[in-house]
């Protein structure tokens, strides 16, 4: 039996195409990331005012380890002190902050600070918002096995895998946006999209706002789900 979609419970975001956003604008791609995070700070907040429970965004992928030293410092800094700056304003809106990723490839410095947001933030009960940093899917799925091997587990179940990825107790997405043309997954949330609604947007992230934003969930919300029955 199919079902009509609802509100989406979850939602998850490839935030792509900062980048070729700043070279629409003769501008360096930090130009680009630093608009990407405004963007994101907008979306978080439209997410929170129209109640959706859980926003998960990939804001650093394993793969992106592999770009230029100075790109990924300054993403580095970008991100951690964006995330330290929005901090008072995740406490106003009673956000709780779930980091998703391997984050022992940060510089210590970064990741005590980002570590530290999540702890403050973990009493809140309003929003979870999910930041996926150093993440893949792949690499989520083999630190979830090799974590119930250390338990001593011999057989594991779907559920076992689901409770041990980075996301344990985050309900699986619903939908799963990605920006700027590109349709294609990424190592994004490999095991919790197995039923997700997908929509593609050529609209680059920089650009994407609350408008685009409700057309995405729309759009989800005219789908039937039919969950492979
Ligand atoms: C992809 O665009 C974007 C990234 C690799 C970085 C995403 C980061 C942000 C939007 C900042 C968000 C910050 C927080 C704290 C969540 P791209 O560089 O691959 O663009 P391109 O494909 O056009 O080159």
């Amino acid at each position: 039996m199919a079902e009509k979609a609802t509100a989406p419970r979850h939602i998850a975001i490839i935030m792509d195409g900062n980048g070729r956003w700043a070279k629409k604008r003769m501008l360096p791609r930090s130009a680009g990331h630093k608009a990407g995070l405004d963007t994101f700070v907008d979306i978080s907040d439209a997410c929170n005012d129209m109640g959706i429970e859980y926003l998960t965004v990939y804001a650093f992928s394993t793969e992106n380890w592999n770009r230029s030293p100075e790109e990924v410092s300054a993403l580095m800094e970008l991100m951690s002190r964006g995330i330290v700056k929005y901090e008072p304003e995740m406490v106003k809106r009673n956000v709780k902050l779930k980091l998703l990723g391997d984050l022992d490839r940060f510089e210590p410095v970064y990741r005590e600070a980002l570590l530290g947001v999540e702890e403050r933030l973990s009493v809140n009960t309003g929003m979870t918002l999910c930041i996926c940093l150093s993440y893949g899917g792949r690499q989520e799925i083999v630190h979830a096995v090799n974590k119930l091997l250390k338990e001593g587990k011999t057989e594991i179940t779907a559920e076992d895998i689901s409770n041990s990825l980075y996301s344990a107790g985050v309900p699986d997405p619903d939908l799963v946006i990605r920006t700027s043309g590109e349709c294609r997954i990424s190592n994004f949330l490999l095991w919790q999209s197995a039923y997700a609604e997908y929509y593609f947007t050529d609209v680059l992230w920089p650009d994407f706002d609350k408008k685009e934003l409700v057309k995405a969930i729309e759009s989800y919300s005219k789908r039937e789900r039919r969950y492979g029955r």
